[in-house]
């Protein structure tokens, strides 16, 4: 690796990927199947964990990746109570060796990563995350902005890059209202690695969510584009929700707030998303969903992202021009 090299360069060589575009881990949106259709068209597919909840069940989903493709890539960990163990037992037992740590990357974790040859990209929604694993050796850092449909903190994408690009010590990649192929071109112009994508593959034919709640959401943007709203959903998370009937009606009696200060209940909630809805269900995305007016794959989305690229910079990826 060379520091004249750009960033995206950098990116794809060091994680061993074709593209510089990353599927985000998305805790009951990015199953084994997903990880493994996103990594072999070329990306860096990501498995969710959280609502799995346990060593046992993530291994399930990392046995059908691995049945499924030989291309790379990662386990998402985000920030919560005994993280550390489950990333230990998927190292020492699991031999996972590339995780996207969602918002902390601790000693025990560059011990590990040491020890191991890890992979380690960190995604920050805030400058404060971002001083807080300063030091610590991550091989891309993730800029995660409000326009995305995970956890969210005040500033946008750019903003965050803005801040946080500059002390950066690898490649820092964009996420938050990311989306096809001219937003690449831009990510690399400014000097990001590449960008990562949460709510596109989320509503893809290869993510568990259940097709009637994909239907549902396609035929809503057909007739009025889905607007999305950043609601506080605990002292120390934000979620933008899509601004159904479901998100309203909870909103104003309070039940988002009571759902994410109880554990049991967020993963209900998760549980349904795999079983048919016949309802709008509430459901976190990003700004983007407004864009999706017809179901694709996880392979036609790379390959519309690497083609919208190729048209838009003039140039193949990795390649930058
Ligand atoms: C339904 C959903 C669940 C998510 N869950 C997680 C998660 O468990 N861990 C994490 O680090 N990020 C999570 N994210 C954030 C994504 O990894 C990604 O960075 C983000 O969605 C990118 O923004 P976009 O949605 O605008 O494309 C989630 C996003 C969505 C839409």
């Amino acid at each position: 690796m060379s520091d004249t090299q750009h960033p995206s360069q950098r990116l794809v060589e060091r994680l061993g990927i074709r593209y510089p575009l990353l599927q985000g881990g998305m805790t009951f949106g990015s199953d084994g199947k997903l990880v493994a259709e996103v990594s072999n068209a070329g990306g860096l597919g990501t498995l969710g964990t959280f609502h799995y909840r346990t060593y046992d069940k993530v291994m399930v989903e990392v046995e059908k990746i691995r049945a499924a493709t030989d291309q790379p890539w990662a386990v998402n960990v985000p920030f919560f109570e005994n993280n550390i163990e489950l990333v230990r037992e998927l190292v020492t037992q699991g031999g996972v060796k590339c995780f996207t740590l969602g918002g902390w990357f601790s000693k025990e974790v560059e011990e590990l990563k040491a020890e191991h040859d890890l992979t380690v990209l960190v995604s920050v929604n805030s400058p404060t995350v971002a001083r807080m694993i300063e030091e610590r050796p991550y091989d891309a850092l993730i800029v995660q902005g409000n326009e995305s449909g995970g956890a969210n903190n005040a500033f946008t994408t750019r903003q965050l890059y803005d801040l946080i690009a500059p002390l950066a010590t690898a490649p820092v990649v964009l996420a938050g209202g990311q989306w096809d192929g001219v937003d690449l071109h831009q990510a690399l112009v400014l000097g990001a690695g590449g960008i990562q994508l949460g709510t596109r593959f989320f509503f893809c034919s290869d993510s568990p969510l259940h097709p009637s709640i994909k239907e549902k959401v396609l035929d809503y943007n057909s007739k009025r584009p889905l607007t999305t709203t950043l609601t506080q959903v605990s002292s120390t998370l934000n979620l933008r929700f899509i601004a159904n009937k479901a998100f309203k009606k909870a909103d104003q009696s309070g039940e988002i707030t009571e759902i994410f200060n109880d554990k049991e209940r967020v993963f209900a909630l998760s549980a349904a998303y795999a079983e048919e809805q016949r309802k709008p269900v509430l459901l976190y995305a990003g700004t983007g969903v407004y864009k999706l007016s017809e179901m694709e794959s996880a392979a036609q989305i790379v390959e519309s992202v690497a083609a919208g690229y190729r048209e838009a910079a003039g140039a193949e990826l990795p390649a930058f021009a």
